[in-house]
């Protein structure tokens, strides 16, 4: 494509440190003066499934400034979409950003939470740059040119940080997240597929957790989808399954766990792990696809070819 990717990518973490700032006045300012009119956390679909003025700050100023650098991408973020914005993801290089991604995190003072920022050109992520302020770290990628771990006063640092290896549920760290949609089968007019996302969330940790041939290591749940991607890229964990995730919560870490060898497919976690995602029954994923599992080492333990 025509678009310059390493200045876009240079802009973005520039861009990403700038609302990363942002996002520590707001903490600062929410919990020295907890009671302000200002500091307002507002339900969205459900009681935990939050918004507060930070998130909309953060994103209003980032949309703000893309228009004024790069007036002919679109845009696609978390708080325009829940305030009712079209956003239909098509070929055009996209601004895909959630402002405070582990929004929960963020009002509960836990330092979980990041700026994910991605670009997605013909709906394939192309870059991706996530920022943890509070962790301050910071991952970066282009697509086909690696991803990176910046930490303060250390070089920048290669992912993975091991090396790759097929996915043994037997012998894996596994992250899930309960996400905000905790409904269940029979307790509402939603439609069947969702109804069941909670159910299959249930299922799934019974199924990994239980005492059998296939019991992982652990099951983790760092409330951040973006940095829970950075995580699997990283090699800290092994994998990470979620129903229910949007664009904004993957696009950017997808890049990263990318080019760190991992892979993203599509849908509800197989009973068996393991053997169904060898055998390939579970599909490559899409940007749209709501329910993502990511794995470190690519399937089958090669990485994807272009
Ligand atoms: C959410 C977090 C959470 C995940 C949800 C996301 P938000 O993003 O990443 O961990 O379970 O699916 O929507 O609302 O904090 O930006």
């Amino acid at each position: 494509s025509s678009v310059n990717l390493q200045e876009v990518h240079d802009w973005s973490v520039d861009l990403a440190r700038r609302a990363g700032q942002m996002m520590l006045d707001g903490s600062n300012k929410r919990f020295q003066n907890p009671s302000t009119e200002d500091h307002k956390t507002d339900a969205k679909k459900n009681a935990v499934d939050l918004v507060t003025e930070v998130d909309q700050a953060v994103e209003a100023f980032v949309i703000s400034e893309i228009e004024k650098r790069w007036p002919s991408f679109k845009f696609i973020g978390e708080e325009t979409q829940s305030a009712g914005a079209d956003s239909v993801l098509d070929d055009h290089p996209t601004f895909i950003v959630d402002p405070i991604d582990g929004t929960m995190n963020f009002v509960h003072g836990n330092p979980w939470c990041a700026i994910s920022i991605g670009l997605s050109i013909n709906r394939i992520p192309y870059i991706g740059i996530i920022y943890s302020p509070f962790l301050n770290e910071m991952y970066t990628a282009i697509r086909n040119q690696g991803s990176y771990l910046h930490k303060p006063n250390q070089p920048p640092l290669r992912l993975p940080l091991q090396p790759p290896t097929p996915l043994a549920v037997n012998t894996a760290l596994i992250i899930t997240e309960w996400g905000a949609d905790r409904t269940t089968i029979g307790t509402s007019a939603l439609s069947e597929s969702s109804k069941e996302n909670f159910d299959v969330k249930l299922r799934t940790y019974f199924n990994l957790l239980r005492n059998s041939p296939n019991m992982v290591h652990g099951m983790r749940s760092y409330g951040a989808a973006s940095l829970n991607l950075c995580s699997v890229a990283a090699g800290h964990n092994d994998a990470y399954w979620e129903g229910g995730c949007w664009e904004w919560d993957v696009c950017a870490g997808w890049v990263i766990l990318h080019e760190a060898g991992g892979f993203m497919c599509e849908g509800n976690p197989p009973e068996n792990f393991e053997a169904d995602v060898e055998g390939a029954k579970v599909e490559e994923a899409t940007l749209i696809g709501r329910k993502y599992l990511a794995i470190r080492g690519a399937k089958g333990g090669r990485k994807e070819q272009e």
